[in-house]
């Protein structure tokens, strides 16, 4: 695949074989695959209709009844709580024509097909279907198709393919190498949403890329992270994820922490953790809160984020909890203000016919380690190895 065939610069593409090689000689991946509809439509097939995806929290979904529509990479479906407490997911296809049977959120014990009235339980089992007995078929084994559905730590996560490998398996290595990341004994705080003019991918990657911290950051957290030439202590673990954990003074969060220490982090210790699972979420851990974000492809150049922000039970009574909080949100803004400037530039930069990938520092290695696990998922090192021939 090759898209520079005007133009040529003077320096060779290293293509996609170049983000494989070892750090000091690896190179950035080709600026098409940023902004190429057909690559975003390759994501979908091979990305995310294959792998678990997280899509909620199930505190979002509390009580017997309640459900959230979603649209995941184009993919109506529906998750909710049935009427025996257990989370479900499935379609949200009507089996007559296929129109939605369930929009936003909220809590019932039928969904109804606004077209032809067909209805559904809470687990998408089909329970009527106006005239149709009177054409002799037998609809009572009718299912809404069932989506694979697993929790942990709170969260929902959900995979099309009914093929993939088994949820546990899928988070084992993350569960190792993060146990910090406690997330099931916290509640969701605020939730954030950004919509953001660049592929998902440019946010995934900077989200783990700490070169660009004590630049772009510099007016806020990025003064904390002193890194000097040594490799980072990142733990890369299978299918592209990967975490890393500070524990010392000068790679700390920023000192003016608003709520409690978290209740396992030890005393005196300082302390930031910082995780990514392949392929949309990243997550971190403060002193005194935990943060998750998705992020969600909206065609090639355009990515909706959203950022759950958690705390544990305790800090939900500290004084002035609502001023402490918007002051927390208004620090997580400006801080995805300072990104998405920076991440919209990148998009107009790799559209750029003259735009030609360049080497990566030893401050993206957790970068790499994904996208290393994207070029293989994807396919594209088969195509590099066969462009080589
Ligand atoms: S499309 Fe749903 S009842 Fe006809
Ligand atoms: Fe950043």
């Amino acid at each position: 695949m090759n898209v520079r065939d005007v133009n040529a610069p003077a320096i060779a593409d290293p293509g996609f074989a170049a983000i494989s090689r070892e750090i000091n000689q690896a190179h950035h991946l080709p600026g098409h695959i940023y902004s190429s509809p057909e690559v975003a439509k390759l994501e979908k097939e091979r990305i995310f209709l294959r792998q678990w995806l997280c899509v909620l929290r199930e505190e979002e979904i509390a009580n017997p009844g309640d459900y959230v529509a979603l649209r995941i990479a184009g993919e109506p479906v529906v998750i909710s709580r049935d009427a025996k407490g257990q989370v479900v997911a499935f379609m949200n296809v009507c089996l007559h024509r296929g129109v939605e049977v369930a929009y936003g959120a909220g809590n019932t014990e039928l969904f109804r097909c606004p077209y032809h009235s067909w209805a559904y339980n809470g687990s998408g089992k089909l329970i009527g279907a106006p005239r149709i007995k009177e054409t002799g078929r037998d609809m009572s084994k009718c299912q809404l198709p069932r989506v694979r559905s697993a929790l942990w730590q709170g969260w929902v996560f959900i995979n099309f393919d009914p093929q993939a490998q088994d949820f546990t398996e899928f988070i084992a290595p993350v569960e190792q190498a993060a146990p910090w990341y406690r997330t099931g004994e916290c509640r969701i705080a605020r939730k954030l949403t950004f919509d953001v003019a660049c592929n998902w991918k440019f946010i995934a990657e900077n989200l783990l890329d700490w070169y660009h911290a004590s630049v772009v950051h510099a007016g806020t957290f990025g003064k904390y992270y002193k890194l000097g030439p040594e490799p980072l202590p990142a733990t890369l673990l299978p299918q592209g994820a990967s975490v890393i954990q500070f524990d010392n003074t000068s790679r700390s969060v920023d000192p003016n922490l608003p709520f409690p220490r978290l209740p396992w982090v030890d005393e005196g210790n300082v302390f930031s953790g910082k995780g990514a699972i392949f392929p949309n979420i990243n997550f971190w851990s403060g002193m005194d809160s935990l943060r998750m974000w998705h992020l969600w492809p909206q065609g090639p150049g355009m990515t909706h984020a959203v950022c759950y922000i958690l705390l544990p039970e305790a800090a939900f009574g500290v004084d002035d909890f609502d001023a402490k909080l918007e002051q927390y949100c208004n620090y997580v803004r400006q801080v995805a203000l300072e990104d998405k400037g920076a991440l919209e530039s990148l998009q107009r930069g790799v559209d750029s016919a003259h735009f030609v990938p360049g080497p990566l520092s030893h401050l993206e290695l957790q970068l790499q380690h994904l996208l290393k696990h994207y070029v293989g998922v994807m396919g594209f090192d088969q195509e590099a190895a066969t462009n080589a021939r």
